[in-house]
């Protein structure tokens, strides 16, 4: 496994694996990898000659700065759990490789930054105005600018992204088609810690009684799963959000059953079969999401 911190000695690596015709397959990763992330790294490995992972805390996606440092950051087992999972090249470079100092001022203003849409048109329109997209300004801004540039240096064909971050998947699939992109766009399962608790690096953020706690997050989903066909949805939101305001260590930011392609929250006159149910909490400073399909 080859470590790479600088985009110009990864940029000549890669001419020579493109020049060998090799399929490249994408892992982005912010670091803390866990089970889930391996799960990724395993699929692009039964389907591309090459496996690539990027372990980037990317700043521009976080609309709160103590979140950003609490990140967990822990490249050194990362790079141990890749070798392990026989992944070929990881990219782990520091911010000012990936941002000049002029992006990272209008974050810091708060200003969206488009550039990196390269003057092409590129709107998310709904997508991007509901559930993580409404509670994170400018969240899906930074990612699709960070995944952009990830993009454009590894010229992947394929790219691995986890359903647990459903919304994302979805900017990300709109992205790629406004931008023409040849990469697909692979959606991987969520995995669950035994207790139902979906894997996510913040749940290393998490006591032991908290992670206990935190598994009523998709039992709550998976019951709406199980009634979804016999109840209406005004009744399945109210009995959720009940069940979770009942765990008083738990704040609900939302919990919204959506159309899984346009993820506008559905009421009992638009049901669809296609839906998806999307919850975001906080434990302590911990947020969490979460979501399962409904089909
Ligand atoms: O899902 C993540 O870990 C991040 O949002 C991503 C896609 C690596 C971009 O920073």
């Amino acid at each position: 496994m080859i470590i790479f911190n600088s985009i110009e000695q990864l940029k000549s690596h890669l001419i020579s694996i493109r020049d060998q015709k090799k399929i490249i397959g994408f892992v982005p990763t912010m670091g803390a990898l866990h089970a889930g992330h391996i799960s990724l790294v395993n699929k692009a490995k039964a389907a591309c000659d090459v496996v690539f992972c990027s372990i980037f805390v990317n700043p521009t996606q976080f609309n709160d700065l103590s979140d950003l440092d609490k990140y967990p950051r822990t490249v050194e087992n990362d790079c141990l759990m890749l070798e392990k999972a026989d992944c070929d090249i990881v990219f782990v470079p520091e911010v000012m490789e990936m941002y000049t100092e002029r992006e990272l001022a209008l974050k810091r203003q708060k200003v969206e930054d488009k550039s990196w849409t390269e003057g092409k048109e590129v709107d998310f329109g709904l997508l991007e105005k509901v559930m993580e997209g409404a509670h994170r300004p400018g969240h899906f801004n930074g990612v699709a600018q960070v995944v952009s540039k990830l993009f454009r240096i590894v010229q992947p064909q394929k790219a691995y992204f986890g359903q647990k971050d459903f919304q994302q998947l979805a900017i990300i699939k709109s992205m790629v088609a406004q931008l023409k992109l040849p990469i697909e766009i692979v959606p991987c399962a969520i995995l669950r810690e035994p207790n139902g608790l979906a894997m996510s690096s913040r749940n290393e953020r998490l006591t032991t009684n908290e992670r206990d706690i935190a598994s009523i997050i998709s039992k709550t989903l998976f019951k709406i799963k199980e009634q979804y066909n016999s109840s209406p949805i005004s009744e399945l939101k109210a009995n959720a959000e009940a069940r979770i305001l009942k765990e008083p260590s738990i704040m609900l930011e939302y919990l919204e059953i959506v159309d899984a392609e346009t993820l506008q929250p559905l009421n009992d006159l638009k049901k669809v079969k296609n839906a998806v149910a999307c919850i975001a909490v906080k434990i302590g400073e911990v947020r969490l999401i979460d979501n399962v399909v409904l089909y």
